[in-house]
């Protein structure tokens, strides 16, 4: 129905805008698609503009995923059944994020939105991919590394507790995640990717 339609534009509308290029551009006139990694997330932020900024832009793009997402609870009384709305709406607000329509189409890499939608469908299953993200930054210092990490490994138990429709949503997401990341997977390679001081690799180079 129209609400259906409507939520869409609307999750297309919030995951569009761009926290962290508005915040760099206007508090901080500096311009986050040419400085650091060109990326508009949390971790160019924190890289480029520091920590208090980073914190804001981090839980700006996840609450714009759980807005987005939670619309489909507004609709009335959602069966069960029915909860795999709250994640196609989600995922609406994802693609908004990484084609804005502010950044002629451009945009993030869609982490901390997709998180986002998991905060809407699930805050157990939520904590759960913060502490596998948050694993994957401690074996590698690197937040590429611990992005991928999570998603799979959010993948894996969503398949493992039998929430298939969960589990599919992950599994496309980590895919689209994984191309996202194609020039982080580059650096990755060639051993140049940013590391963060956070994590074993970077104590134990120290
Ligand atoms: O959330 C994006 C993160 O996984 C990588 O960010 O700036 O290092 O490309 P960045």
């Amino acid at each position: 129905g129209t609400h259906v339609v409507i939520s869409i534009i609307i999750a297309y509308l919030l995951g569009a805008i761009p926290f962290g290029y508005w915040i760099g551009k206007f508090i901080y006139h500096k311009d986050l698609l040419t400085l650091g990694s060109g990326n508009i997330g949390t971790t160019n932020t924190f890289r480029i503009l520091g920590k208090i900024p980073g914190t804001v832009v981090f839980v700006l793009d996840i609450l714009k995923g759980t807005a987005a997402a939670s619309m489909a609870y507004v609709w009335g009384p959602l069966p069960t059944s029915q909860h795999y709305w709250v994640l196609i709406i989600g995922v609406v607000a994802v693609i908004g994020h990484t084609f804005s329509f502010w950044l002629n189409f451009k945009g993030g890499k869609g982490v901390a939105t997709s998180l986002g939608i998991l905060l809407a469908y699930s805050p157990t299953l939520f904590v759960w991919s913060f502490c596998f993200f948050v694993f994957g930054l401690l074996i590698s210092s690197m937040v590429s590394v611990a992005s991928i990490l999570g998603f799979l490994m959010s993948s894996i138990l969503f398949w493992v507790i039998d929430d298939t429709i969960l589990a599919t949503v992950c599994s496309i997401l980590m895919l689209f995640v994984v191309y996202l990341h194609r020039s982080n997977i580059q650096r990755i390679i060639h051993g140049t990717e940013n590391t963060i001081k956070f994590g074993l690799p970077y104590w134990i180079k120290k």
